[in-house]
């Protein structure tokens, strides 16, 4: 790492965290919440000149370091600062038509460009990707609930990828090997654990602490002339590869097909590989049927573990939107008036057309009776019926 990268890796650790800490609890102790602009605007100028100084260094290196892990890094921490401008109204895409802060990001730029991401920080920042050093993790605040749903969203996406790993080898083995037992076991073992852990954040995170203070750092915002969505905890591969290895959802399905086309660049090159193979496999769901009539011992078998690690994984999808979704992001909402509430999703939709996209692809993850989506009910039906 260069002194200048450093230098600001040191400050996103530090400084920031505090700076931001500060804003929030000022924030907080308004009687509108959602309203930042006005409040702690010393704290808010010292952030932005601070932030500004280590960027126009980096940027006088001319250079995002050396290989990937270094770009991913100067990546992140560049993509924090501008989604704190972003969380504390300093720019605004909706009013501005290119970003103000122009060197953070021609930086942005060049770091996403040279690894093949999205100039802006990513999930993976924050979550599977978040070097500690000497215990310290990035964060935006030191508030307790950042921590519980950074650590938790972390949690949850390496047993989702865990799930991931051992379809995708179980595919590879074949679905009616007798050894893929284990392997489908193992993953509705992880599902399972998903399950705990999405219950874990429903009981104990803090519907305001979170929907005020932690939410509104992944608003989308621009960098140059392009506005780009906020990151969520949905931006890695494992949860795609188990829609189309289990083939609950299709590479085929347009719709599903744009949204992988969409998400791509928000994660990280190694992620879109793992994607890009797995939408050209064959489904354990179409294997299964494809061999329904010939099905022996090991069919029958690994059959109904299949149907088992799909069912885990619809309970994660439901649980996801009826609980988490709901209490975190639709219930405060509502009480929000017009101008904040065009503010809230990180994707930029307004919520009722983000809620109706959630909502189906919680219905196809559950293969739910649904007309008019690319769900796999009937298909599900046939294969239980046939299981027994
Ligand atoms: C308090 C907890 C959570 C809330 C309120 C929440 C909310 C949301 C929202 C609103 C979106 C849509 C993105 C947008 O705003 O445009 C989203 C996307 C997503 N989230 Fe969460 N989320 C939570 C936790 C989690 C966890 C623990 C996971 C597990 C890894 C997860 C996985 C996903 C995925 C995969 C997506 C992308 C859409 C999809 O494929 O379903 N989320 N989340």
């Amino acid at each position: 790492m260069s002194a200048a990268t450093e230098a600001f890796d040191r400050w996103i650790r530090s400084d920031f965290v505090a700076m931001n800490t500060a804003l929030e609890d000022l924030y907080f102790a308004e009687i509108d919440r959602a309203a930042v602009a006005g409040v702690g605007d010393d704290i808010k100028a010292e952030l932005r000149d601070a932030g500004q100084a280590h960027v126009e260094a980096l940027a006088r290196e001319g250079n995002t370091g050396a290989g990937f892990e270094s770009a991913f890094d100067v990546l992140g921490n560049v993509g924090l600062y501008l989604a704190a401008m972003r969380r504390h109204e300093l720019t605004n895409p909706a009013r501005e038509e290119r970003s103000p802060f122009r060197e953070a990001s021609s930086l942005a730029l060049q770091a996403g460009a040279s690894i093949g991401m999205a100039p802006r920080f990513a999930s993976a920042h924050l979550t599977t990707h978040n070097r500690a050093i000497g215990g310290i993790r990035k964060s935006f605040t030191s508030l307790h609930d950042e921590f519980l749903f950074i650590d938790e969203n972390t949690r949850a996406m390496l047993a989702f990828q865990r799930a991931a790993d051992a379809l995708v080898s179980t595919q590879a083995m074949g679905v009616t090997n007798p050894v893929a037992d284990v392997q489908l076991a193992a993953a509705t073992s992880a599902l399972h654990e998903v399950v705990l852990i999405n219950g874990r954040l429903f009981a104990t995170l803090d519907v305001d602490r979170f929907f005020y203070s932690v939410r509104p750092y992944y608003k989308p915002y621009r960098v140059g002339r392009t506005e780009y969505r906020g990151a969520n905890a949905g931006d890695f591969s494992g949860i795609n590869e188990l829609d189309l290895v289990l083939g609950l959802c299709r590479a085929n399905d347009p719709t599903y097909a744009q949204l992988l086309v969409d998400k791509m660049p928000f994660m990280r090159p190694a992620d879109q590989m793992r994607v890009r193979e797995a939408m050209q496999r064959p489904s354990l769901l179409d294997t299964l049927l494809d061999t329904i009539d010939d099905g022996g011992s090991a069919w029958a078998n690994n059959a109904a573990l299949f149907l088992a690690a799909a069912d885990a994984f619809g309970d994660t999808a439901r649980q996801h939107h009826d609980q988490l979704v709901e209490r975190f992001i639709a219930q405060p909402s509502a009480s929000l008036d017009a101008p904040h509430l065009g503010q809230v999703t990180a994707s930029g939709p307004p919520l009722h057309v983000l809620m109706a996209s959630l909502a189906t692809l919680r219905d196809l993850r559950t293969a739910a009776d649904r007309p008019g989506i690319a769900s796999r009910h009937a298909d599900m039906a046939r294969l239980r019926a046939r299981v027994g």
